[in-house]
């Protein structure tokens, strides 16, 4: 089973920011059904692994569950929490896989908010049965958003579209590293673009560089050194996986098909910092 979208995926991204503020209640039965259907997602990533994710409900060990999650987020009763198996995992699959949960859930009016490494994977290991080599990732509480000041402001936000994001100059490149993309230039994936700059990314560090060179979209990570230290850097996978999962979503539904492989161009002002992900092409 793929994962269908009915309302346009524009709207639902420009929707979605990290809710950290939730109403802590009990979701009705067909709420709970209709999350748990759509974590049936039995797809796979573009790098072709799997992730599990479960709907759980913490209700009655909250005492434990705010050491869990440091006190950052209030409210939250219901958690998504995502599992791979640290054998296999890819985690730009899991970024891509997760992120579709996330959509799926702002489309159903939820809030969610992605949670990597600030919360005690332990707490959450007493909630969902781990096998031998399986890990957490990534959980995400999912509930109704609390209508408090703080959300209201943010609801406000959505409006004006003030997201804290990068220009598309940073981001965005032509043929090589050092001329900027225009959006004229990348039209007709101008929107597909735009949407993936307002993809969630840990601290909002927005890692993702992506070069056009002719038809093809070459998707680059930008890592904190040349060396890769498994610890923070699997977070980076992830963001360039959730960052890879807005713009196939909004090409296709633009009706841009198009499929991710490797073809590393090879370019002479990729910057050391720089790892060659996947490429975008639409041949
Ligand atoms: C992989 C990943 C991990 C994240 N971890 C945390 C976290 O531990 N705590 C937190 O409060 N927010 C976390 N975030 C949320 C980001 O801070 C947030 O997405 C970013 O600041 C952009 O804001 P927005 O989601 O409202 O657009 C995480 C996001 C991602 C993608």
């Amino acid at each position: 089973m793929t994962m269908d979208f009915e309302k346009p995926i524009e709207e639902i991204i420009r929707k979605r920011y990290s809710c950290r503020t939730y109403v802590n209640e009990k979701l009705d039965e067909k709420s709970i059904e209709k999350i748990n259907e759509f974590l049936q997602l039995k797809e796979k990533g573009p790098f072709d692994k799997n992730a599990k994710f479960i709907l759980v409900d913490t209700k009655k060990k909250e005492e434990k569950l705010k050491i869990g999650t440091y006190g950052l987020i209030s409210g939250a009763r219901y958690f998504i929490v995502g599992i791979v198996n640290k054998k296999s995992v890819n985690f730009t699959d899991f970024g891509y896989l997760m992120e579709k949960v996330i959509l799926k859930a702002t489309e159903l009016n939820y809030g969610t908010v992605w949670l990597g490494r600030s919360f005690n994977t332990n707490t959450f290991s007493n909630f969902v049965h781990l096998d031998d080599n399986e890990i957490i990732p990534a959980i995400s509480p999912i509930g109704n958003i609390a209508r408090n000041k703080r959300n209201l402001d943010k609801i406000i936000s959505w409006g004006i579209k003030a997201r804290k994001r990068k220009a598309w100059s940073e981001l965005f490149f032509d043929n090589q590293f050092t001329k900027p993309l225009t959006a004229e230039k990348s039209a007709p994936y101008a929107l597909a673009l735009e949407l993936l700059r307002l993809a969630p990314s840990a601290r909002n560090n927005q890692p993702w560089r992506i070069v056009k060179v002719n038809e093809l979209f070459h998707f680059y990570l930008k890592v904190q050194s040349r060396y890769i230290i498994e610890v923070f850097e699997s977070m980076r996978f992830i963001d360039i996986g959730i960052a890879m999962c807005h713009f196939e979503l909004t090409a296709k539904e633009n009706q841009l098909p198009g499929k991710w492989s490797i073809e590393n161009p090879q370019l002479v002002t990729q910057p050391k910092n720089c790892k060659y992900i996947a490429t975008w092409t639409n041949k």
